[in-house]
């Protein structure tokens, strides 16, 4: 059973059609990152997938449950946001501890108090910030906030985690403290990832599958060596090669 399978979706606002991709799908265990233009619906996409954003049409299938995405109840979209971890491109942190941060998404879900704890020392270990549990959560450096962020998604133990841009905006120390917290993460548990990236050697780094998305569309979708070394569509050649301005 695949974690997950896309059929016909497409999401529209107004007359302009932001996404239509006629069918994916993801392999359970593997990491796929997403690259293409500023613009393409890179993150739109990710909003769709974690039923943040109602599509105009299609349907999702998590785990065989086909779900018609645009007509969703909210109780039904619950169920399977459970099953997912969505970290957005520029994380809030609520005013209160790093330790309640990362917390809040298992109080949410009825997790009690003592096994809260117990997992929310493991997330924050993994993100290597256990000794700040007890910080504002507001008084964190840009690297720290994103570490916390990927804390809160991954306490969570979710099956599919989708991340958005993930080291934007940090510096390449913190980059690669990220960086090397997704390999890790990636080596303990059995998670399918999408991970959305402008670095294009982020995603050559870390994916074993690239996607191209270009206006709207999934162009190219491939194992990551041979996504770089023999791209087959001329745009994808030309976002490699830098030729394509973004
Ligand atoms: N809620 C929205 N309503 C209308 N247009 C949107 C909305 N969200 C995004 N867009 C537009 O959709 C396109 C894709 O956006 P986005 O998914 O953020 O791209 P990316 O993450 O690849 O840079 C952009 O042209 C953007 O302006
Ligand atoms: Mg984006």
């Amino acid at each position: 059973m695949k974690p997950l399978e896309i059929h016909n979706l497409t999401v529209a606002s107004g007359e302009r059609i932001l996404l239509s991709i006629p069918a994916a799908s993801f392999d359970e265990g593997v990491m796929y990152g997403i690259v293409g233009p500023s613009g393409a619906g890179k993150s739109t996409f990710l909003r769709v997938l974690n039923l943040l954003e109602k599509p105009r049409s299609g349907s999702l299938s998590i785990w065989g449950h086909k779900v018609n995405a645009a007509e969703l109840s909210h109780s039904k979209g619950v169920h399977l946001q459970r099953q997912m971890a969505f970290v957005a491109q520029k994380p809030a942190m609520f005013q209160t501890t790093v330790f309640d941060n990362v917390a809040l998404g298992l109080s949410y879900r009825g997790v009690p108090r003592s096994r809260r704890a117990q997992l929310v020392r493991k997330a924050l270990d993994l993100v290597g910030l256990e000794a700040a549990a007890g910080r504002k959560a507001t008084s964190l450096s840009g690297g720290e906030a994103q570490r916390i962020a990927l804390a809160r998604a991954l306490v969570l133990e979710p099956k599919l985690l989708l991340l958005d841009e993930p080291t934007s905006n940090l510096d390449p120390a913190n980059v690669a403290i990220i960086e090397q917290i997704i390999t890790r993460i990636r080596k303990e548990r059995a998670m399918t990832v999408l991970m959305v990236t402008h670095h294009l050697q982020q995603a050559r780094r870390l994916s074993d599958q690239c996607l191209f998305l270009h206006q709207g569309q999934i162009i190219e979708q491939n194992d990551t060596e041979a996504f770089f070394e023999s791209p087959r569509h001329e745009a994808l050649q030309d976002f490699i090669s830098g030729k394509m301005v973004y």
